[in-house]
C-alpha cells in the first residue's frame, strides 16, 4: 500500500497501560496537556480519521489541519473534511514530503499501523476496565524510542502521563 518512499505516515494516539483508547465513542479521559500537545503536533499539517473519531470531535472538522475522514457514508454529513473511501484513497491526497497524522480511532490505527514511519503515544499510567476500543499491540523490536517526557497527576490531570515518541528501526 505505501508507494513513495517520502511518505510520512504518524499515527498520534493517548492510550492507557492495556493499549485502551475509548469508551463508548468518547475518549478514556480529559488530559488538557494531551489536548494541547495534540494540537501543537498537528496544526498545519493533514489528519486522517475514521468516521466514528470523526463524530466523536466536539465542534466537527479540526481547524488549521487538512481533514480527512474515511467513511462510506455521504460526504455532505463531513462539513469542511475531504470524504475517502479507503485508506488508500486517502494518502492520494497528500503532496510529495509532507507528513500526515492518524489520529484514530481503533479500527483505522488497525489498518495504518504497519505503514507508519512514527508514533506520537501519550501513555495514561492507568487502566480503564470499561474500555470498549484499543490500539493494536506495539512490537517493539521495530520501534525505537526517541523521547520521553514523563508527567505526574496534577490538579487539572486525574492520573501521571507519558509523552513518548517512537520511530520505525
Ligand atoms: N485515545 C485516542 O487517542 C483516540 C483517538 C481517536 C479516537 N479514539 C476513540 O476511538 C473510538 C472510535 O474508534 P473506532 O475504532 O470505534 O472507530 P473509527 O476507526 O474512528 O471509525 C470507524 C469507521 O471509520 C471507517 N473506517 C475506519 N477505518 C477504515 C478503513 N481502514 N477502511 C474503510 N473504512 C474505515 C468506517 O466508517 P463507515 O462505517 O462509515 O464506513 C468505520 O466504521 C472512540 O471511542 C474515540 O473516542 C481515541
Amino acid at each position: 500500500m505505501r508507494e513513495a518512499h517520502s511518505t510520512h505516515i504518524a499515527l498520534i494516539v493517548a492510550l492507557d497501560e492495556q493499549n485502551a483508547i475509548g469508551r463508548g465513542g468518547d475518549l478514556l479521559c480529559h488530559l488538557p496537556n494531551d489536548l494541547k500537545r495534540f494540537k501543537q503536533i498537528t496544526t498545519g499539517h493533514t489528519v486522517i480519521m475514521g468516521r466514528k473519531t470523526y463524530e466523536s470531535l466536539p465542534k466537527g472538522a479540526l481547524p488549521n489541519r487538512t481533514n480527512i475522514v474515511i467513511t462510506s457514508d455521504h460526504a455532505e454529513n463531513y462539513p469542511g473534511c475531504i470524504v475517502v473511501r479507503s485508506v488508500e484513497e486517502a494518502l492520494t491526497h497528500y503532496k510529495e514530503g509532507e507528513k500526515i497524522f492518524v489520529i484514530g480511532g481503533g479500527m483505522l490505527y488497525r489498518t495504518t499501523l504497519s505503514l507508519a514511519d512514527q508514533l506520537y503515544i501519550t501513555r495514561i499510567h492507568h487502566t480503564f476496565s470499561d474500555a470498549d476500543t484499543f490500539f493494536p499491540g506495539i512490537n517493539t523490536s521495530e520501534w525505537k524510542l526517541i523521547e520521553k517526557e514523563p508527567h505526574e497527576a496534577d490538579e487539572k490531570h486525574p492520573y501521571a502521563y507519558s509523552f513518548l515518541t517512537y520511530t520505525k528501526k
